[in-house]
Parts: C-alpha cells; sequence; structure tokens
C-alpha cells in the first residue's frame, strides 16, 4: 500500500468532497497556487538550517508533485463529466424536416401534347411552327375562306389594333389577328417547301369563347401530307391508327361526312363513348359517340393558292383540339380548370 504523508492525506480527503472543476481549481489555489500552503512552505525553507534545507526541499517538492499530479488527473474526469452533461443538457433536435423546394409538374396539357407528338413522329411525321399573331390572308383567305364567306362566322376571332400601322386602323378591319386555327401553319409551311410533305404543327389558337367547354387561349395539332398518290384511305388509317394509340387499340373510331372549307371531302372523326360504354350518356349527348377531330382532302383551291399544282398533288389535313382530347383521356368535365393555377388540380397528374 501507498503511504502518504499528512499533508497528502489531508488534500485527499478534501479532493474526495470536490463535485465540478470550480471547486477543483479553488482546492488547487488552495495548496499549490501562488499563496498555497505548499508554495509558501518552500518559501519558508530558507528558514531552516541549511543542512536540512535539502530533506525539507524534497519532502516539501514530492508534496506538490503529488498534489498538482491528483488534481490533474481529478480535474480530466470531471472535465469529461462537464462535457458530457453539456451534451445531454443541450441537445440538439434533429428531426425536424429541412426547408424544401417543390418540384414543378407537367402541365397535363403539355402531357397530352407530347404524347401527340411522338405518336406522330413515331409515324415520321415531322414538327412545324407557325405565328400565333397572324394575318387574315394565312388565317382564312388562303384556307378558302374569303372575306365574307359564312365559314368565318364559326371563328370568333381576336383581331389586334395596330394603331393604323396597317391601311385599316379600326381594329376590326385590321388584317393582323391572333390565329383561330393552327390550319394558318398549313399554308405557310406549303408555301416555303416543295412536296412530298408530313408534318404536324402543335401551338396555341385563340377565339373569343370562353365557358365549360371554351377558353379564348387553348391548343390545337394540326396535321398535313401531301404527295402524288394520297388517298382517303391514308387518312383514315393515320387517324385511326393515331386514336388507338391515344385511347386505346379496342376504341371504336367512325368518319362522318362534315365540311371545312379548306378540305373536300371533309368529315369529322368520333370515338365511341367509353364513359358509357356507347349506351348514351351526359358526355356523348346520348348518341354514343364523341366528337374528336376535323379533317379532310386537301381542297384543290388550297394547292392552287400555295402553288401546287392541284392535277399533280393531293393529301389529307387534319386539326384537334388539345384540352377536349385532355379533358376525355382523364375525365375532367370542365376547360377552364387547366388555365386556373389551382395546384390541387394540376398535382394530380
Ligand atoms: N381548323 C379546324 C378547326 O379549327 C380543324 C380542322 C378541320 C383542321 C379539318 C383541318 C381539317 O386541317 O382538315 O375547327
Amino acid at each position: 500500500m501507498k503511504s502518504y504523508t499528512s499533508l497528502q492525506a489531508r488534500f485527499l480527503e478534501e479532493l474526495d468532497l470536490i463535485k465540478n472543476t470550480t471547486e477543483l481549481s479553488t482546492l488547487r489555489a488552495k495548496y499549490i497556487g501562488k499563496s498555497g500552503s505548499v508554495t509558501s512552505a518552500l518559501k519558508t525553507l530558507t528558514e531552516l538550517p541549511p543542512n536540512e534545507r535539502g530533506a525539507a526541499g524534497k519532502a516539501i517538492n514530492e508534496d506538490k508533485n503529488f498534489i498538482a499530479a491528483t488534481l490533474k488527473e481529478k480535474e480530466d474526469v470531471l472535465k469529461r463529466i462537464e462535457i458530457s452533461n453539456k451534451i445531454a443538457s443541450n441537445k440538439i433536435d434533429l428531426t425536424l424536416p429541412g426547408y424544401y423546394k417543390k418540384a414543378g409538374g407537367r402541365h397535363p396539357v403539355s402531357i397530352v401534347m407530347k404524347e401527340i407528338v411522338d405518336i406522330f413522329a413515331s409515324m415520321g411525321f415531322a414538327i412545324e411552327e407557325g405565328p400565333e399573331v397572324e394575318t387574315d390572308y394565312y388565317n382564312f383567305e388562303a384556307l378558302n375562306m374569303p372575306k365574307n364567306h359564312p365559314a368565318r362566322d364559326m371563328q370568333d376571332t381576336f383581331y389586334v389594333d395596330t394603331g393604323g400601322l396597317t391601311q385599316n386602323a379600326s381594329a376590326v378591319d385590321s388584317d393582323v389577328l391572333l390565329r383561330t386555327h393552327t390550319s394558318a401553319v398549313q399554308i405557310r409551311v406549303m408555301k416555303r417547301s416543295a412536296p412530298p410533305l408530313r408534318f404536324i404543327a402543335p401551338g396555341k389558337v385563340y377565339r373569343r369563347d370562353s365557358d365549360i367547354t371554351h377558353t379564348p387561349l387553348f391548343h390545337q395539332v394540326e396535321g398535313l401530307m401531301v404527295d402524288t398518290d394520297i388517298s382517303f384511305a391514308n387518312l383514315k388509317a393515320v387517324l385511326e391508327g393515331f386514336l388507338h394509340l391515344v385511347f386505346g387499340a379496342t376504341l371504336p373510331v367512325r368518319f362522318r361526312p362534315s365540311f371545312f372549307p379548306f378540305t373536300e371531302p371533309s368529315t369529322e372523326g368520333d370515338i365511341g363513348c367509353f364513359f358509357c360504354k356507347q349506351t348514351g350518356c351526359r358526355i356523348c349527348k346520348g348518341t354514343g359517340w364523341i366528337e374528336i377531330l376535323g379533317a379532310g382532302m386537301v381542297n384543290p383551291k388550297v394547292f392552287q393558292m400555295v402553288g401546287y399544282d392541284p392535277e399533280l398533288y393531293c393529301g389529307f389535313a387534319f386539326g384537334m383540339g388539345i384540352e377536349r382530347i385532355t379533358m376525355l383521356k382523364y375525365g375532367i368535365d370542365d376547360i377552364r380548370l387547366f388555365y386556373e393555377g389551382d395546384l390541387r388540380f394540376l398535382q394530380q397528374f
């Protein structure tokens, strides 16, 4: 067993009572601080007879070293305890979720537009574009709808007030308008390129109309295929194939005679109503069929307008509304939902 000097024993008893580093500093000062008892004892060595100084000095230094080393050990222990207590009491809760940016999503109209474009691209159709601000010529005139043609009544047009820049200063007489259909792109493309042609033209169109099935801005996809030997059978094959890819291979499709000034003969494509399995409902107005697109063989007068020889070339054209297809695909009953920006609606896609 290690034997302690009386001073060391007294120190150890006091050390036992120490509970923290503050108390420990006080104890250190008391023994080995500047005016601590051991330090003072060292200072009194000179008062001893010279022959006793060596032994006394050695003994005091041993006490001092013992106390310093013991204090250091105890201090390390206390410090560790104090740090772990501090960590325990200052605990940071890391479970609160951080801030994050919500990722945007595709608009349902964009989703369906892309699907339609991809389908026609897979059939070898190129993608063309035209301006949304058009002239009367491309939107009506060149499509065999001369001024005062009754067919223009079908399109309630937004005219652009050109502020006197054109000959007709009044807005309503303006030749500048927001295109009412993508058919205008047919003319632009045919005027700048020679046949054969096979393209679609997706884009925004504008009409003065607003209710649960009409918005002033909506989207269409136009299509045109021109060559020397295009028939109505080609029109049917392309559009039927397309509709089966969009709505399912078993969907019934029919073509009804119709009229458009820029096609002859003209047709409207219907799909069997899948809401009522063709038994008749509100959506198909009891007919079992839903109108989905307009189409026809390009009117020779349109070919003449763009400088194609109508004796040599023939072709088919078609046009469809994207919002309408999107509404049918997803069972949406109000077109205005697309443009109200309500996230509760948009996040479902
Ligand atoms: N432009 C027509 C519309 O907006 C749709 C249309 C019908 C386009 C027949 C065509 C077509 O190319 O051949 O209602």
